[in-house]
């Protein structure tokens, strides 16, 4: 009977066992996989190891819309103990060669907590800017209040002629 056609009906949904699971290296890329396919916009995503051990990663989105083609940072985060190393410079400047690369991008932006100095200074020494401040944007955290920081590229292909 195994080799039988089963002929699903809308109104007969198949029975089956539903699980929800970790992400762990063995289905890392299956899970990439999905998104690229679920989801209509495509992930750049990085970790970045220091002497072999994983202490920063990067996840990144592109937001397409009818007038502009951005890259958000999602996430660009170091462990405390491997900041001022270098480490976010790494994994920004990827993104920022990614971007380049790409040759299409309009901006780059972030959310970034009000108070969040250290970052904050980070960016702006990359050439980004304080474009927004939005009240009450984190729900969970204090202070809620989230800046929105951009740079904007200006090395896209349809502008070279
Ligand atoms: C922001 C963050 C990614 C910077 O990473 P990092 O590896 O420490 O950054 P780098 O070592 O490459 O720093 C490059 C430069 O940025 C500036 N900078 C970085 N952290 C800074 C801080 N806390 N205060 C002031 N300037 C800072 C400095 O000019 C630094 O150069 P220097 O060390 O030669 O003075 C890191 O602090 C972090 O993970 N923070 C928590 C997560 C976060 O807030 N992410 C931002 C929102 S996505």
């Amino acid at each position: 009977m195994s080799n039988d056609l089963q002929i699903v009906s809308p109104n007969t949904k198949p029975k089956g066992r539903t699980e929800l699971g970790d992400v762990t290296p063995h289905n890392i890329k299956q899970l990439k996989k999905l998104n690229s396919v679920v989801f209509p916009v495509s992930y750049n995503d990085k970790v970045t190891y220091y002497n072999d051990i994983v202490v920063g990663a990067v996840c990144c989105r592109i937001d397409q819309t009818e007038v502009a083609r951005r890259l958000y940072i999602m996430t660009l985060g170091c462990l405390a103990p491997y900041r001022r190393l270098g480490i976010g410079t790494t994994m920004l400047e990827h993104v920022l060669k990614w971007c380049d690369k790409d040759g299409n991008i309009d901006n780059v932006y972030l959310h970034v907590q009000v108070s969040n100095e250290g970052a904050i200074g980070f960016y702006k020494g990359f050439g980004f800017e304080i474009i927004e401040t939005k009240k009450q944007y984190y729900k969970h955290i204090e202070p809620a209040d989230a800046h929105v920081l951009q740079k904007t590229l200006k090395n896209k292909k349809r502008d070279a002629c």
